[in-house]
């Protein structure tokens, strides 16, 4: 048999520790997949005394990362540690010391990705990262090979599985946002820092690398217009099941006139689309192609095997020497700038879901949609409910969806709509996709 590929896997934690599962509870698979075995060499963690899946043998535990990268017998580092500090400088010693990458880091592609894929170049070795973008769903292979003939116009993603499953439970479960939060990291679902999660962090992480694919454009996530769900209250999950929709944290690329928009928001979505059915941990990305039309790609995009099941797809890859081919030739990292390309936000045309707590007296509805006429914003419906409760019988809630309008606009007659007397409290706002 051929010799074998041998594997220093950096971090034994969710992700890690299903690789090493994989790999050993389906040695002949894997190993008549791969064309020849793969081999783990070392598995390096933080702290030796925890816990490890009882396959592993207890000699390749190491807490020593830097001999661990360096060891001449490694043809192939995976990085499962996370972060973007011990992660980063464990992926530029591996490639400058001649080792292939396989990374689920997306945060690290993200905002290192230029540093990293010039490193690889000049070593003449490949970065893989299918697992980095929806898990187990193969949407970087898709994107990048499957679909090259297209020119991509629009990308539309439920990319980060903790806020869908938060969102899944607070709609389905009423759960609130606490318990359902606590909930997906006991799964392992969630970053160390679940800030990232759900304050819309790492969708956009994964949008950029994307858009990256898809457009050919290097965009920095802090240019992606950004919102989390951390202050979804359970009343607008309520209404919007009310009116039909389900409120889903999207990810969203579209193309026109030669300019890209990017955002990542809540989203209100008619219940009967895709998207909208969407549930618990999964992910789903809808891309538009000008060749081949709609497309939709599912699975779980979160989760120890879901992951698991990518990573070994890129050590399969570059076994049979695939990812040598595909990832070197993408390009990555050395194509244009967004800078210019990227639509401004204002300019983006939606409709919007607005809800307000208001005083229940005559003129306070008609002072709301008269900030929206001035801004030329138009309704399509209103609903008031009654009273939220005996204490506070004379405040509402009052619910406005309306017709499509530049974003810039609609934000200006919610501002203006804070000044109002009859206002109780903040607003908030969602816009709605059909
Ligand atoms: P995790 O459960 O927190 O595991 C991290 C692992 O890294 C642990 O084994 C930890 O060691 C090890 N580690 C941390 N600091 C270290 C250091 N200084 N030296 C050596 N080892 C160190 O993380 P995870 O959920 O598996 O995520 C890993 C990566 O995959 C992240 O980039 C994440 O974004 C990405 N990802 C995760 C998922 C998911 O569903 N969890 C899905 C897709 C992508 P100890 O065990 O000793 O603490
Ligand atoms: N924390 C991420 C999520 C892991 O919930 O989607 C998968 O990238």
């Amino acid at each position: 048999m051929t010799e074998a590929l041998n594997i220093a896997l950096l971090g034994c934690g969710t992700v890690g520790g299903g690789v090493v599962k994989l790999l050993y509870e389906q040695r002949e698979r894997i190993t008549t997949r791969a064309g020849r075995p793969i081999q783990l060499q070392h598995v390096v963690v933080r702290d030796l005394s925890k816990p490890r899946p009882n396959c592993l043998p207890r000699e390749r535990l190491t807490a020593d990362l830097e001999r661990a990268v360096k060891d001449p017998s490694v043809h192939v580092v995976v990085e499962l540690i996370g972060g973007t500090g011990i992660a980063r400088d464990a992926v530029l010693t591996a490639l400058r010391a001649g080792k292939h990458v396989v990374t689920a880091n997306k945060a690290l592609l993200a905002l290192y990705g230029r540093e990293i894929h010039e490193t690889a170049r000049q070593a003449e070795r490949v970065v893989a990262f299918e697992a980095s973008v929806a898990g187990g769903v193969p949407i970087v292979a898709a994107i990048s090979q499957s679909l090259a003939a297209n020119q991509i116009t629009s990308i539309q993603g439920i990319l980060n599985g903790t806020s869908n499953f938060i969102l899944t439970a607070m709609s389905e479960h009423g759960q609130t946002y606490e318990q359902a939060l606590l909930e997906a990291q006991r799964r392992g679902y969630a970053e160390a820092d679940p800030t990232l999660d759900v304050d819309g962090s790492d969708a956009a992480h994964k949008l950029a690398i994307l858009a990256q694919l898809a457009f050919g454009v290097s965009v920095a996530p802090s240019a992606i217009d950004r919102r989390g769900i951390a202050d979804i209250d359970s009343m607008d999950v309520r209404f919007a099941n009310e009116l039909g929709h389900r409120i889903k944290l999207l990810a969203e690329a579209w193309l026109s006139d030669g300019l890209l928009a990017l955002q990542v928001a809540p989203v209100l979505l008619r219940a009967s689309t895709p998207l909208a059915q969407i549930r618990g941990s999964a992910n789903a990305i809808q891309v538009v192609g000008d060749v081949v039309g709609e497309t939709l790609f599912y699975g779980l995009g979160a989760g120890e095997m879901p992951t698991a099941s990518a990573v070994l797809a890129d050590l399969i890859d570059l076994a049979v020497g695939r990812a040598q081919r595909t990832y070197a030739g993408l390009k990555l990292w050395s194509l244009r700038d967004a800078g210019s390309a990227l639509r401004d936000a204002d300019t983006v045309r939606s409709k919007f879901y607005l809800r307000l707590i208001v005083a229940d007296r005559p003129g306070v509805l008609a002072d709301v949609c008269r900030c929206l006429a001035d801004e030329q914003v138009s309704i399509a419906s209103v609903i008031q409910h009654e009273a939220l409760d005996d204490e506070e019988a004379d405040v509402v809630p009052l619910v406005i969806l309306t017709h499509a309008a530049p974003g810039g606009r609609f934000r200006a007659a919610a501002a203006r709509m804070a000044s109002l007397p009859g206002i109780k409290g903040p607003s908030v706002w969602y816009s709605v996709a059909d």
